[in-house]
């Protein structure tokens, strides 16, 4: 799959984004497995994907489904282990399409062998030195080394009884406290994660999504902040995140990535300014980062076209591909958060547009929208640790309906799902939607089918036109390629221009509301 001229493979791709516990059960759990994921890959194939991008598959106790890792070069039963994963590389590699899997740096499971030596030796013992163990401060140290808030709600310190019975340290996790934050500064936390990386890249793994890749390198002497620490982790401000350290970690790992030159790292950094994001990608650190820009954009012209300006800025700074996200295992599905299906497929065509590496979140090509679900299905652990006041990232994770008119839809033989599937989504499945002309299954494969065949979809250059008002147009490249995106509550006239796509049926030849189209036109609408 690679193409010409020394273009890497992710330079122009569409990854998948598969969030394993969800996408298909072949066992019957009610949780999905890597055997799932392996028997749907011809419609993945058909789907037009270039490559798979999965959330965490390695031994896990779970606690924040996966991104608790207890053993780094292992693959969890509950998913199928290791035979089943090497399946699914074979089976995805036999169609030409990439895997690459989650990678957790930040921190392990407390279940993790390390973890489990720490709370077992002494305090300033070399097993307490793989994390960040602490005294705590004021009268016998029963107050947290500092006021750093966990992104999940709470304290980001949970103190320890040590092993002679007494309450004894504290020890850092900015997420969950079943997920203990590494020590970076302790060169065995590289070495163990270089085993890491080789064990799944000889496994022929084709690359990383890194985890909290702005995260790992945490300020000397743990300074307390006056910074909002919530929602989540923006790091402009925050010493927990973004630290200038982790640059030189992100070097490592791409040393040891500079053995398999076909592999791609992808970071996850939820940094903001431009020039400090751009650090993350330069050419001796990751290939890609996310840019969460376009997942932050309201549905509104301004915003969304500043966001794909500083996108492109931001990459532009580095000469490196630029990655577009709209719907991810983290965050609120656009058709709950644009308020609606038909405003949800139109960004889908903007960010298909835009040159770079565009990632689809599991269910997105069906136009799921998040679920609403009762307080006691809920399993993210942000609704514990909020104190039930934040409901968590449940909605937008739940199982994908494959076929049939009720719960669960295919997904498994057992209904009791591990979270519960709307019997509205008889409309939405799989089934339903192939081979209707107007589902968005169906746009999404035509999309994808048209920005990979077309030979207008080239080219980096993004020129933005005069358009009316509450409506964008831009072109891509040279070759006459047009996106206009219409946020208006009426029709707008489109330019000039054979008409390729649209996300939704033209209304008396103009664009209608809240739709966007591609044009290719022959006169160059700029001259
Ligand atoms: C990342 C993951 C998220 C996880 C967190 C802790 O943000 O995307 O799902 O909870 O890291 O690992």
């Amino acid at each position: 799959m690679s193409t010409a001229q020394h273009e890497p493979w992710w330079a122009r791709a569409v990854f998948y984004q598969v969030y394993p516990r969800s996408f298909a059960d072949s066992d019957g759990d009610g949780i999905g497995d890597l055997d799932g994921v392996t028997s749907r890959l011809d419609y993945l194939d058909r789907l037009g994907v270039d490559a798979l991008w999965l959330s965490p598959i390695m031994v896990s106790p779970m606690a924040d489904h996966g991104y608790d890792v207890a053993d780094p070069r292992d693959v969890d039963p509950l998913f199928g282990g290791l035979a089943a994963f090497e399946r699914l590389i074979a089976a995805a590699h036999e169609r030409g399409m990439k895997v690459t899997t989650d990678l957790v740096p930040n921190h392990t499971s407390s279940q993790h062998p390390w973890f489990q030596e720490a709370l077992a030796a002494e305090p300033g013992s070399a097993a307490r030195n793989r994390y960040i163990f602490r005294d705590g401060r004021g009268p016998g140290g029963s107050e947290p080394p500092n006021n750093w808030q966990s992104v999940f709600g709470g304290l980001s310190w949970t103190r320890i009884v040590e092993p002679d019975g007494t309450p004894g340290q504290w020890y850092l996790h900015l997420f969950d406290a079943e997920q203990p934050d590494l020590n970076w500064d302790n060169p065995e936390v590289f070495d163990d994660l270089e085993k890491t990386l080789r064990f799944w890249l000889e496994r022929g793994v084709d690359g990383f999504r890194i985890d909290v890749a702005h995260g790992m390198a945490k300020p000397p002497g743990l300074p307390d902040t006056d910074v909002e620490m919530r929602p989540r982790m923006l790091s402009d401000g925050d010493p927990r995140f973004n630290h200038p350290d982790v640059h030189e970690i992100h070097r490592n790992i791409r040393t040891v990535m500079n053995d398999f030159p076909d592999a791609v790292t992808i970071g996850e950094v939820w940094v903001f300014d431009n020039a400090s994001w751009a650090e993350y990608v330069r050419a001796d650190e990751l290939h890609l980062g996310f840019n969460f820009r376009m997942v932050r954009a309201e549905y509104d012209i301004t915003d969304i076209r500043d966001a794909i300006e500083n996108t492109l800025a931001a990459a532009a700074l580095e000469n490196a591909t630029p990655t577009w996200t709209l719907e991810n295992h983290d965050v609120v599905r656009g058709p709950t958060r644009y308020g609606g299906l038909v405003q949800a497929r139109a960004m889908a065509l903007v960010t298909l547009t835009l040159p770079g590496a565009v990632f689809v979140y599991n269910g997105q090509e069906l136009g799921l929208a998040n679920v609403e679900l009762p307080d006691e299905a809920l399993q993210d652990p942000t609704w514990e640790r909020s104190g039930h006041t934040v409901r968590g990232r449940d909605g937008c994770r739940i199982p994908v309906p494959w076929s049939g008119d009720t719960p669960p839809f295919g997904f498994s033989t057992s209904t009791d799902t591990w979270l519960p599937m709307p019997p509205e989504w008889a409309a939405l499945t799989v089934e339903k939607q192939s081979g209707d002309p107007d589902s968005t299954l169906t746009f999404f494969q035509r999309a994808i089918e048209i920005r990979h065949t077309r030979p207008e979809f080239t080219g980096n250059r993004i020129e933005w036109l005069d358009a009316p008002r509450g409506t964008l147009v831009f072109g891509r490249g040279d070759a006459g390629l047009l996106c206009m995106l219409n946020t208006n509550d009426r029709a707008a006239p489109l330019p000039d221009g054979e008409l390729i796509l649209a996300s939704a049926p033209l209304i008396g030849g103009k664009l209608a509301p809240h739709a966007a189209a591609w044009l290719v036109s022959s006169v160059d609408p700029r001259r």
